[in-house]
Formats: structure tokens, C-alpha cells, sequence
């Protein structure tokens, strides 16, 4: 697919807005795994010391499959949903018993392992390897859902299909890691849940929502 200006600007925007966040820093799978784990339902500042404290305490996946449960869980204290330790543990198991110690290099197989969902798949494939596949998390959602006026539910399967199919279309084949930062990183700090400031939104002028007023009804989620 040709780049559609929608990602286009979302390109420029990037390098002149982003944070500094160490896990944009490296192509480590590893490093990137442990973030992506962490930042799941946990806002960046509040992920961001556990994710250092992490990577100190286990530089590499080995030091992190040998350490007993209990030390990972009494690291992981304060940050909630603790299943995501007990997976963080038995991940790292998996990856040195099964894989010889190094993560699959691609989606397909990334999904295999423990607490590794389709978001977190791409999130790896993407950074760490380069592979042309887009994220879908609620950043994603609201900023593509208004953009480009799309009113699915995104707690329905079809919804997240829907959202997936048209992400999986515009990402760029040269900088598919970038994009994925880049339409991320617009959610979380230009086209936020509440109140966006749309005027110096750089979007604005193509946005659906915008332009009809539909800003606060996007995305779409049935309450439950
Ligand atoms: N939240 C989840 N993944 C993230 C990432 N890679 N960068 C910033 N925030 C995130």
C-alpha cells in the first residue's frame, strides 16, 4: 500500500514529540519483552522503575528463569496483576528450556509462548526484529477509530479484527517499528481519552471525528 498521509504525518510528528524511554533504545528482545510485560495495564510512570529494578536484578533471560518464583513476585509487589509475574517467570523458562535460551524471531512463533498475547507479539517482532506487523492496543484503538470515524465496538472480536486488518494495511514495510511507536506514542500524548487538544493536533484537518464532532464518542465500547 502507497504511505497514506495519515501515517505520514504520524511519521513527522514522532521524532519531534516523543519521550526518552529506555526500551526504544535497543533491539533486544528480551529488553523489549520485559517492558512490554510490565507497561501492560500499568501507565509508563508507574512501570518504568519496576521495569529498571527488573533489568538490574536479571540483565538477561537466564538470571530471570533461574531466580526463584518468590524473589520475581516480591520484585513485582506494588504493580498489580500478578499473573503477569507468574507468566513473566514461566516465559522465561520457556524461552531457555524450549528455545536454547533465545526468543523466536518472529510473530507466528512469539505468540507460542506464556502470557505472550497477539499485542505483545507484535510489539517484539516489530522493535526487535523489524517485522511488518502492526500493534493493536487501546492507544491504537482511539487514535484509528477517530481518525478514520470507525464505530465497531473494540470489546467485540470483530471489532479488534477490524482495527487489526486496517493497522496491518498502512504500516510502512521500511519503518514498521517506528510506526508502531509512533501511532502509540499519539495516543498516549496527543489524541488522549479525554479532552484532546485537537487544535494543535497536526491530524486534525483530515480527522473524522474531528471534523463531525465526534471525538468523545470514539472509540466505541459498549458498556458491559
Ligand atoms: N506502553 C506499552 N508499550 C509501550 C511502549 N513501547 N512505549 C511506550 N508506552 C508503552
Amino acid at each position: 500500500m502507497r504511505i497514506h498521509p495519515f501515517v505520514h504525518t504520524l511519521l513527522e510528528w514522532y521524532p519531534r514529540h516523543h519521550r526518552d524511554l529506555p526500551w526504544r533504545n535497543t533491539n533486544d528482545p528480551y529488553i523489549i519483552w520485559l517492558s512490554e510485560i510490565i507497561l501492560q495495564q500499568t501507565r509508563v510512570a508507574q512501570g518504568l522503575p519496576y521495569f529498571l529494578k527488573f533489568l538490574d536484578h536479571y540483565p538477561d533471560v537466564q538470571s530471570l528463569a533461574n531466580a526463584p518464583i518468590e524473589d520475581v513476585m516480591r520484585l513485582w509487589q506494588g504493580l498489580g496483576y500478578y499473573s503477569r509475574a507468574r507468566n513473566l517467570h514461566e516465559c522465561a523458562k520457556m524461552v531457555v528450556h524450549d528455545y536454547g535460551g533465545t526468543f523466536p524471531n518472529n510473530y507466528k512463533d512469539l505468540l507460542k509462548l506464556k502470557g505472550v498475547g497477539s499485542y505483545t507479539a507484535a510489539a517484539i517482532a516489530s522493535f526487535a526484529f523489524g517485522e511488518q506487523v502492526a500493534v493493536v492496543d487501546g492507544n491504537v484503538f482511539r487514535v484509528l477509530s477517530r481518525y478514520f470515524g470507525i464505530f465497531t465496538d473494540i470489546a467485540t472480536p470483530a471489532g479488534k479484527k477490524e482495527f487489526e486488518t486496517l493497522a496491518n494495511q498502512l504500516i510502512p514495510a521500511d519503518v514498521p517499528d517506528v510506526f508502531n511507536q509512533s501511532i502509540m506514542e499519539f495516543g498516549a500524548l496527543q489524541c488522549v481519552p479525554k479532552s484532546p487538544d485537537c487544535l494543535v493536533c497536526p491530524l486534525a484537518d483530515s480527522c473524522f471525528a474531528f471534523i463531525n464532532n465526534h471525538v468523545g464518542d470514539l472509540p466505541k465500547k459498549e458498556k458491559k
